[in-house]
């Protein structure tokens, strides 16, 4: 046999993430020494009923052995009752139409294929730019790399992407007119009606933004103008808004959707890491009717992933769904907020290196800077992010890295919804240290 000095797993080494995990259970992996690791970070900000539950492990088992596979058009019970759960239970009204794929690069894609598709089809053939934000991440596909900003996944690939156009994010820390200037939303809509005017407005397909940034950005939340100012423009001007939900959808921040904070009814929503908490990959793209309309008039399809609604996926998912509406664990994610947030301002708020700690229900970062009074950065070279999450580790508590380089140095928090209190102070206690470490303030490890 041929000796190789490639590593079995990853395909490249991250550095750090050298533990090998054996099994899981509730809110907790487990390390093939036996050590018990609390996810505070719920994978990457995936797990949310917690891991390995009898009931979704019952359902997809029993859909498994039902059905291997069959081509996504075709109905199936599990897929019917995924799709009416869906409609009655989760997505904002108006929002009707799902079309299911395996992950979130693929769905954001699917996106993406259906605005302008639904543009062409429906007599707009001119609608076919693309708008997206500074500070995102929508995918790992050359299209959705080419609609995020995310510098550190896009190294090598610059010559690759289709053009698409760019407004600044909404980041109240670092607004242009200054730190929290009350002006901003207003400011960064501005911005974006600005850019559609000069465009020509019938040239422009669809706005990509997720509602409260993920990882890319650490969990920003804009003022409460801004995404009404949006929709409104947007209306207007007959452009599309893709909603990137992906981390933030299935209560993650308190409510079904982060858009729902604003009542903004988005004309594509795109979510999934919650849809099946982390059980089985599959991630919806869910459209207004008269979004797809065109396509199903012209005999269109929008054309399917091999994998898209797996039968098995669709009764994770569905498990998944039951349990959050059963245990009311969206509600409990909104009650738990004041609560980890006092938790993180008690130990952090002060802290010479944090220039702010924000989130909304169970979705958290801490933005950890030099110094806190110009909110300049640490090197990129010094690698905080990334010492913060190995100290972390190395009490046993799995932090989520966020940030995409040039902004950098956010640390994630998104634990499984089932977290209790005392977990939640353990997880804000590690932090803080953890923090301590990779700025020195203490040593490690
Ligand atoms: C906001 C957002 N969009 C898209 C994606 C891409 O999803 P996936 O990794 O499943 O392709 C992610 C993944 O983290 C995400 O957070």
């Amino acid at each position: 046999m041929a000796i190789s000095n490639a590593p079995l797993w990853p395909f490249v080494p991250v550095a750090g993430w050298s533990r090998r995990f054996v099994r899981a259970k509730g809110s907790y992996l487990y390390d093939d020494t036996g050590r018990a690791v609390l996810d505070a970070g719920g994978g990457a900000i995936v797990i949310n009923v917690g891991h390995c539950r009898d009931a979704v492990i019952a359902a997809t088992a029993q859909a498994m052995q039902q059905l291997t596979y069959v081509t996504p058009p075709f109905e199936t019970p599990e897929r019917t009752m995924l799709v009416s759960k869906l409609r009655d239970n989760w997505l904002p009204r108006g929002i009707e139409r799902v079309h299911l794929s395996s992950g979130g690069s693929e769905a954001m894609d699917a996106a993406m294929r259906l605005a302008r598709q639904s543009h062409v089809a429906a007599g707009r053939p001119e609608r076919r730019k693309f708008i997206g934000r500074e500070i995102a991440y929508h995918g790992t596909t050359l299209t959705t790399l080419a609609a995020g900003d995310h510098a550190a996944r896009r190294q090598g690939l610059e010559t690759l992407f289709p053009d698409i156009l760019r407004v600044p994010a909404c980041y109240p820390l670092r607004a242009p007119g200054g730190r929290f200037d009350p002006d901003c939303g207003a400011q960064a809509a501005a911005a974006l009606e600005a850019l559609i005017l000069k465009q020509g407005p019938e040239t422009i397909a669809a706005f990509i933004a997720e509602p409260i940034v993920g990882s890319s950005g650490g969990a920003i939340v804009p003022p409460d103008d801004y995404w009404p100012a949006v929709r409104d423009i947007c209306d207007r001007h007959g452009v599309y808004i893709i909603a990137d939900e992906v981390m933030t959808g299935f209560g993650r921040t308190g409510r079904n959707f982060a858009a729902d904070h604003w009542q903004l009814v988005p004309d594509i929503i795109v979510s999934g890491k919650g849809l099946a908490g982390g059980y089985m990959p599959i991630v919806g793209v869910f459209a207004r009717d008269e979004v797809v309309l065109p396509l199903e008039d012209a005999g269109w399809p929008l054309m399917f992933y091999t994998y898209g609604a797996h039968p098995a996926a669709c009764a994770a998912a569905h498990a998944v769904l039951t349990i959050l509406e059963e245990e009311k664990l969206v509600a409990r994610v909104a009650g738990l907020e004041p609560e980890f947030r006092a938790m993180l301002e008690d130990k952090l708020k002060d802290h010479p290196h944090i220039a702010e700690i924000r989130g909304q229900g169970l979705l958290w970062a801490v933005e950890i800077v030099r110094d806190r009074e110009t909110l300049a950065r640490f090197d990129e070279a010094a690698q905080i992010t990334a010492k913060v999450v190995a100290a972390a580790l190395e009490r046993d508590v799995l932090l989520y890295p966020g940030g995409t380089g040039s902004q950098r140095d956010i640390v994630c928090m998104g634990p499984p919804f089932i977290v209790t209190e005392a977990e939640l102070a353990r997880i804000a206690d590690t932090l803080c240290t953890a923090i301590d470490v990779a700025t020195g303030r203490k040593p490690g490890p």
